[in-house]
């Protein structure tokens, strides 16, 4: 399937719109917004998981891949949703959590029971004299094995320990999951986004501690994923899908490898480095501003090495895991309107696919929470504890866990003015932040100048300029801090972008060479008025331009 000049918006259909008041968006819910969304213009809807789950992971703990969690809806809503979507002209995306299910799932609880059958679909392992097996650290904290004293074996949990690991060097556990793959085929759905995908190819036998790190090392783009990928898309019918792999501090090279056409693999992947640009040393949980040199590197780097090799990115700012990009990297309050603009040029600009997350296209901002209590996520509140204990006040705690939250990402979608945000009639499971009365979609609908009408540009610009879904991506190093800048080339059509990350006028001079090549083109896209190529640019605060030359 061609997905260069499609759009792809993912919904987390918890917050995304409530129809029978519990609190918890719906399925239903989804389909009452499908208008909206053919409005936006997006071509696929990457639904995040509505599968039976016991809520710990909002999803990603899945107890049954094959049923709808009956607090959004039923089969067979889902399956109207799917034919319902195709009359608006999208189709319809999954999630496939397959490193892990929940120890709810039957299979673990047959692992349990003792039956040595389903103990190796997962990672059950002795312990060692002082105690688990390796000193690997969960992406939630803490040690990765948890231990299960009727069975004397610790069983390995990157994530919570309520997500157990699945062996993927099991063959009946591949099957098992293809023929999940097969029963969402025969439904309808059209792609599949594959959660923590890079983590399947852990290793085979007995375990290693890590003495330098949290032991990622060992399992993160392991040496069996892409055997295990390449026979997932032979043994089913995912090569006529749009897959997307969720890949974990990954590198370009593994991404080359795994979206290269020729090796049958995925189609895209998502990395993740540009969003830790405000880790200090790569730490999620210390703060600090964004170092947006380290951004437009980390950009070109992908973006070139990528190109070479033949792979192909998904982009995005935000997802139910991160905070919201424009609180974090642009202005969410003096510059709401052009920062937003300038985050969306950046990855719409960008060789690849993009990707927009509910709300985004109204430019919804970080949560307001006052209290721990209002936080939900796991990661949240296990971090809050652990923060504490590593020696710092509540207080401190508290305002890191406010940035940095994936709460933030997952508040209720603001539709409009009304109680709730029109959100729901009961009471929200995670609170409606307080700016809904102007965020809003319908005050974007109403304005012509919003956010949303320009995504619903970038979106149809993708389509009607093959340089924007398919042309050479050209670095343009510059001398001005916070610019990012780059071309893109396809046939005699020539782009050039600029962005600027600064809340400050930035002054831009050309090289001869850019003086000459686009003296005459003209703006595409800008997010300020009248502006017109000259050698001399002074931009403003978040301004973003993108010149066209033909
Ligand atoms: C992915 C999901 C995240 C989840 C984790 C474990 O990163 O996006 O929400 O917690 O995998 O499944």
């Amino acid at each position: 399937m061609k997905f260069n000049n499609m759009t792809i918006y993912q919904i987390y259909p918890k917050s995304f719109q409530d129809t029978d008041g519990d609190g918890v968006g719906d399925l239903e819910g989804i389909r009452k917004r499908l208008s909206y969304l053919e409005k936006l213009g997006v071509d696929c809807l990457w639904i995040t998981p509505f599968f039976l789950f016991h809520q710990y992971d909002n999803g990603y703990d899945v107890d049954d891949y094959c049923a709808v969690n009956p607090d959004f809806g039923t089969m067979e809503i889902f399956e109207n949703l799917v034919k319902e979507a195709k009359e608006h002209k999208m189709s319809i995306m999954l999630d496939m959590v397959f490193n892990h299910t929940s120890v709810f799932h039957e299979w673990f609880q047959k692992a349990l029971a003792g039956d040595k059958y389903y103990q190796d679909f997962y990672y059950f392992r002795k312990g060692k004299e002082e105690g688990p097996p390796t000193n690997w650290v969960s992406k939630f904290g803490g040690n990765a094995w948890e231990y299960v004293e009727k069975l004397d074996l610790y069983y390995l949990h990157l994530f919570h320990k309520n997500q157990a690991d699945l062996n993927w060097h099991n063959p009946n556990v591949r099957n098992e999951l293809k023929k999940v793959i097969e029963f969402w085929i025969d439904k309808g759905v059209k792609g599949f986004r594959f959660d923590v995908i890079n983590l399947i190819g852990k290793p085979k036998g007995e375990f290693q501690d890590d003495f330098e790190g949290d032991g990622r090392r060992f399992y993160t783009d392991g040496p069996y994923v892409n055997d295990f990928l390449k026979e997932l898309v032979r043994d089913t019918r995912l090569a006529e899908m749009i897959t997307v792999g969720e890949m974990s501090s990954t590198s370009p090279e593994a991404c080359i490898q795994y979206t290269n056409p020729e090796e049958g693999e995925l189609n895209m992947v998502f990395s993740f480095h540009h969003l830790k640009v405000d880790y200090p040393d790569g730490a999620k949980w210390k703060l600090m501003e964004p170092d947006i040199e380290k951004l437009e590197n980390i950009f070109t780097k992908w973006q070139v090495k990528l190109q070479d090799g033949g792979g192909w990115s998904a982009w995005f700012w935000n997802n139910h895991d991160q905070p919201r990009a424009i609180s974090r990297f642009g202005d969410d309050e003096t510059y709401h309107n052009r920062s937003g603009k300038m985050l969306a040029n950046v990855v719409h600009f960008l060789r690849g696919t993009p990707y927009i997350y509910q709300g985004e296209e109204i430019g919804m901002t970080n949560g307001d929470f006052r209290n721990i209590d209002d936080f939900n996520d796991v990661e949240s509140t296990n971090y809050y504890k652990i923060l504490q204990e590593e020696g710092h006040t509540s207080q401190e705690a508290l305002h890191i866990i406010k940035e940095r939250s994936r709460d933030n990402g997952r508040t209720p979608v603001q539709w409009n003015g009304e109680k709730n945000a029109g959100f729901t009639t009961g009471e929200p499971w995670v609170k409606v932040n307080d700016n809904y009365k102007d965020i809003n979609a319908e005050n974007a609908l109403k304005n012509s100048d919003s956010l949303f009408y320009h995504y619903q540009k970038l979106i149809r610009l993708r389509k009607e300029y093959p340089v924007i879904s398919e042309g050479t991506y050209i670095p343009l190093p510059l001398e001005a801090k916070n610019i990012f800048a780059h071309r893109r080339k396809e046939g005699d059509t020539e782009l050039l972008a600029i962005h600027n990350f600064s809340k400050e006028p930035t002054e831009l001079a050309f090289s001869d060479e850019i003086k000459e090549l686009f003296s005459d083109s003209k703006p595409l896209l800008s997010n300020v008025e009248r502006r017109t190529f000259k050698e001399k640019i002074l931009l403003e605060p978040y301004e973003s331009t993108i010149f066209i030359k033909e």
